[in-house]
């Protein structure tokens, strides 16, 4: 291979935030292995719950593509992970980045009985599903940022978009998107618009990116099943209990602009944000919340 050739391998792999060594006299090497997805492990380790598991190289965004497949039958409980996203979509047409092996993105088909209008606080009751997995992997401390930010120290560890697919009206088909920073945060400093932290960190110790995967599918299909017959009432207080900002002051920057402040008060039964204002207790279904700080 040419000198060329390995240069512009050796940048790529930079892009994809994979950090590589020069050795003198010697060549190149990875600082870290690399792990990857196992296929075959986890649809081994899953097909007991009925999770179908699909793994892909390279995708435009698990969400998008399983959207897709959604739409053309694909079955309930269908699992698709994959280690790079070119267009990984994050919450209000934000991009959601990773780091090769390093990250773990991926979408879980859920069909419900219900429909979509029966389907409130579903990101509330996730973000509870993933604290869950998280915390008996080690993670100690982590808490939730309504609706469904996965936070550590304040900072960003996981991020949940949910997506619709088909008629409104029927039972809904939803397909739940899920990134978490894994490891190496410190690369994805400034790339996701808020302070950003990574699971090892919040564990402190090394984790395996398949078996976390395996842990976060398994309590999500928990969560799902109980959410699907139940709705968010049995999750409400979990979701209280590691509210990051419960009874805290915060600022509430709404869709069209406006600016309300007040005291979190924790979510009712539908999974809106209570807001102690001056003007009463109100219902925040939609907007984006941060903490007065100073205030
Ligand atoms: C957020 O903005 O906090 C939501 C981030 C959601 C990212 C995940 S990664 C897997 C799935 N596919 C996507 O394109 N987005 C979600």
């Amino acid at each position: 291979m040419s000198r060329a050739s390995v240069h512009g391998l050796i940048r790529r792999a930079g892009e994809l935030g994979v950090a590589v060594q020069s050795v003198r006299g010697r060549g190149y090497r990875l600082a870290a292995p690399l792990q990857l997805l196992d296929e075959a492990r986890l649809a081994a380790g899953l097909a007991p719950l009925g999770i179908h598991v699909l793994c892909l190289a390279e995708v435009d965004s698990t969400n998008a593509r399983l959207l897709q497949l959604a739409g053309a039958g694909a079955p309930h409980k269908t699992l698709l992970a994959a280690e790079w996203q070119t267009h990984g979509r994050g919450r209000r047409g934000r991009e959601w980045v990773g780091v090769l092996g390093a990250s773990l993105a991926f979408s879980l088909l859920w069909r419900f009985a219900r429909p979509v209008s029966m389907l409130s606080g579903l990101s509330l009751a996730v973000g509870v599903a993933l604290a869950r997995a998280l915390g008996r992997l080690g993670a100690r401390g982590l808490r939730l940022k309504w609706p469904n930010d996965l936070l550590w120290q304040e900072d960003k560890l996981g991020g949940i978009l949910i997506e619709m697919s088909g008629d409104m009206l029927g039972p809904a088909a939803a397909v739940i998107g899920v990134g978490i920073n894994l490891r190496a945060g410190e690369q994805l400093a400034g790339r996701l618009g808020v302070p950003v932290t990574d699971l090892e960190s919040s564990c402190g110790r090394r984790l395996e990116r398949n078996e976390v995967l395996a842990a976060l599918a398994r309590e999500l299909d928990k969560v799902l099943e109980v959410f699907g017959r139940e709705g968010f009432t049995p999750f409400r207080e979990a979701w209280q209990e590691i509210h990051a900002w419960q009874d805290q002051e915060v600022r509430v920057l709404e869709a069209d602009g406006r600016i309300l402040a007040g005291h979190a008060r924790g979510v009712d039964e539908q999974g809106a944000l209570l807001l102690n204002t001056g003007a009463g207790l109100l219902r925040i279904l939609s907007g984006e919340v941060s903490l007065r700080r100073g205030a």
